[in-house]
């Protein structure tokens, strides 16, 4: 199992907490993770388990939403933020090996771990544990970064030179990231990709979809900016879910359910699990609220 220490000198050195608000490109993900995790999350109150939530930016937006939600990050400093405002709580620690009791919670978030883990037995000891920790019927909402982030990123700021050319050229082959291109260790996955270690781990009914979309980097051109922010953020909405040019998105989204296996047979399912608008029915389902209003929270309360 890796070491956080490259991860830690990267959060040392970069405002977590700012970084999708600062970028047409950081509003852009804000806004399409914010649109799909309304869209396939249980209704509140339901507990979520943001693992990899750093600085709180999805998780207090939730819990303002109703949510009963807890925070996971190995960054002492991102669990202290995250907290801060005190409507979520949180906790130091890590993807491959969580506290909370198996079945215990009815969303995991890991927007964050999958790319931080270059390793793929430990992209595999994540996936695992956040299904575990799902109760039957729960939802997995896990990002990963684009295997043509690098690529589009560097060509579109016109500073693709040779050199840069070819430090890329093993990065798109692989998806292990050259951290001298900027970010730090990382892995960057294709859809397909990402759809395979989802199904692997266990997870039944995988989606992945795009969150910025293939027009991402024009977010950030300075004239005409809203225009082009608004044409890209209706660009990735048209295409989410076109496999043909998904990879074209800087992030990606697996939307999973957890069927957990009871000795060793799927447990039945109560619902029908027919698609509906390529949404799996059950996830519409599991949206009733539980009896009483707030959420029971595995980790102890608020
Ligand atoms: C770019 S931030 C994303 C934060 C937030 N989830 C979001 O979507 O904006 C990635 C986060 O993943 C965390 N992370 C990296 N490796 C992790 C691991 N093994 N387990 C849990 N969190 C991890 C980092 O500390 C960081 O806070």
């Amino acid at each position: 199992m890796s070491t956080h220490d490259d991860l830690f000198a990267h959060y040392a050195g970069v405002d977590e907490g700012q970084r999708l608000f600062r970028s047409g490109h950081g509003r852009l993900e804000l806004e399409r993770t914010r649109e799909l995790l309304l869209r396939h999350l249980p209704s509140a109150p339901a507990t979520v388990l943001d693992v990899g939530g750093g600085t709180g930016v999805h998780a207090t937006w939730l819990a303002g939403r109703g949510y009963g939600v807890h925070v996971v990050d190995p960054v002492l400093e991102h669990v202290r933020a995250a907290a801060a405002d005190g409507t979520v709580t949180s906790e130091v620690g890590d993807a491959r090996s969580l506290r909370q009791a198996d079945a215990s919670v009815d969303a995991v978030l890991l927007l964050g771990p999958l790319y931080h883990l270059v390793a793929g037995e430990d992209r595999r000891r994540a996936l695992t544990e956040a299904r575990r920790v799902l109760r039957h019927d729960g939802v997995l909402l896990a990002s990963a970064i684009g295997r043509f982030m690098a690529v589009l990123d560097w060509a579109s700021s016109g500073a693709l030179s040779n050199d840069v050319a070819e430090k890329l050229r093993p990065v798109l082959a692989t998806g292990v990231h050259d951290p001298t291109l900027g970010f730090t260790d990382a892995f960057f996955h294709t859809a397909a990709q990402l759809h395979q270690e989802v199904k692997a781990a266990g997870f039944d009914q995988v989606r992945v979809v795009a969150i910025e979309g293939p027009a991402w980097t024009i977010a950030d051109t300075e004239t005409d900016a809203e225009r082009r922010f608004d044409s890209a953020l209706r660009c990735a909405r048209l295409t989410e879910d076109r496999p043909e040019i998904a990879d074209a998105s800087a992030h990606l989204m697996a939307i999973s359910t957890a069927f957990n296996l009871s000795n060793g047979h799927h447990v039945h399912r109560h619902r029908s699990t027919t698609l509906r608008h390529g949404v799996p029915l059950v996830v519409r389902l599991t949206a009733q609220p539980r009896s009483g209003d707030s959420p029971a929270l595995p980790w102890g309360g608020r």
